[in-house]
């Protein structure tokens, strides 16, 4: 039986011939020429003013938040339905994630919550948009200035997407991305920060680099790590930017494939194809199970495994990590709309490099394991 694995990347176009330019040139670190190439091209695709290129996208978020200058009891809104990236980034300088629930539909943060969760404590809402949509914008950028906060734009995501026809990545005062192989553009492991302040920008390189002074270059006022990216991610990321419209063409085709094959099934919630405000881009196909099926994510997940379907379950809600329990956060917090995607939401095979014969394979074997339920 051939496993089809839930992501493959796809790699054929110029990743190898810009990867032997690095080996031929001997420039493979962080001081090589494709780096900033990539933060220029990439600043350039999102209409951004700067491009700091990092080891990923974790660590983006936690530049983005010493950038900013968030620390101890400062309150940072998000959602609860998100990866711990976002919550570590904040807990790690001693502020507090205030959460959200999801939207039931777009599976994103529900913005008409935010505004009830902002206090006196509250210096950011770090926005992020999820599984293939945007979160609604224009609400957030209302409540930011009406409140003086900052936007941290999470478009880990969202590569080629757009709000409103505006780029994702272009709304944050910093936003960033995640180059992770399941991404859109991958560098095998990789991140960005994006902002149009010159201010901000100098202090994100800063971070990235340990805090060096340029005139005392081992005198520290700040302390920070080593989040260098380097020329071989870089090489690799040119040739995929490169080809960042074609990628999400597919992902689309993908996502209409899985629509019209999986729409008459009764019971599965399947992602929405479009707002008023963007077109879904299906960074993953995800699916959710109506309570009714009796079995949840996991369960499913094991069943479709043992048919050779890779598939990963959702999110698990920041209010229900044991480590932040752990520490006293979220003490009776329910968030019922995130609760029940993760327990009953997981995507599907939806990678760049599957074939149309792995979706119709996949498919089939969804409908097996549905009818054995029966
Ligand atoms: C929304 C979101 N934010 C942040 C990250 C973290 O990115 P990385 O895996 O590059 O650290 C991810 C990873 O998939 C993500 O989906």
């Amino acid at each position: 039986m051939n496993f089809i694995p839930v992501n493959e990347p796809l790699l054929d176009g110029n990743e190898k011939k810009y990867l032997c330019e690095c080996i031929d040139t001997g420039w493979i670190s962080s001081e090589g020429p494709f780096v900033k190439e990539f933060e220029e091209k990439m600043a350039i695709r999102v209409g951004r003013k700067h491009g700091i290129a990092v080891c990923n996208g974790t660590a983006a978020l936690e530049i983005a938040v010493q950038a900013l200058r968030i620390s101890t009891g400062d309150e940072v809104i998000m959602p609860t339905f998100t990866i711990i990236s976002c919550a570590e980034a904040v807990i790690r300088v001693g502020a507090v994630p205030v959460l959200v629930d999801s939207d039931p539909f777009t599976w994103n943060m529900n913005v008409d919550e935010i505004e009830a969760k902002i206090t006196s404590k509250t210096k950011a809402i770090m926005v992020v948009h999820i599984y293939g949509l945007p979160v609604d914008m224009d609400k957030v950028l209302k409540l930011a200035e009406k409140y003086k906060l900052r936007i941290i734009e999470d478009a880990a995501e969202m590569h080629g997407q757009t709000y409103k026809g505006r780029p994702c990545g272009s709304f944050g005062d910093i936003s960033t991305f995640s180059f992770y192989p399941n991404k859109h553009v991958t560098t095998g492991e990789g991140g960005m920060l994006l902002t149009d302040d010159d201010e901000l920008a100098k202090r994100c390189r800063s971070i990235r680099n340990l805090c060096f002074q340029k005139e005392k270059r081992y005198v520290h006022e700040e302390l920070s790590g080593n989040y260098r990216f380097t020329n071989l991610q870089a090489a690799v990321g040119l040739a995929q930017l490169e080809r960042l419209d074609e990628f999400v063409e597919r992902k689309r085709h993908i996502g209409m494939f899985y629509t019209e094959a999986l729409s008459d099934i009764d019971g599965i919630q399947l992602p929405i194809a479009n707002t008023d405000y963007a077109d879904n881009i299906y960074w993953v196909y995800g699916i959710v199970l109506d309570d009714r099926f009796g079995i949840n994510n996991r369960e499913m997940q094991k069943r479709l495994t043992d048919e050779g379907i890779g598939t990963r379950t959702f999110f698990w809600c920041m209010h229900e990590q044991p480590v932040l329990k752990d520490m006293g956060l979220f003490e009776g917090e329910e968030y019922p709309n995130a609760e029940r995607l993760a327990r009953r939401g997981m995507y599907i095979p939806s990678g760049l490099a599957l074939t149309d014969e792995q979706m119709e394979n996949t498919i089939l074997k969804i409908n097996k394991v549905l009818s054995m339920m029966e």
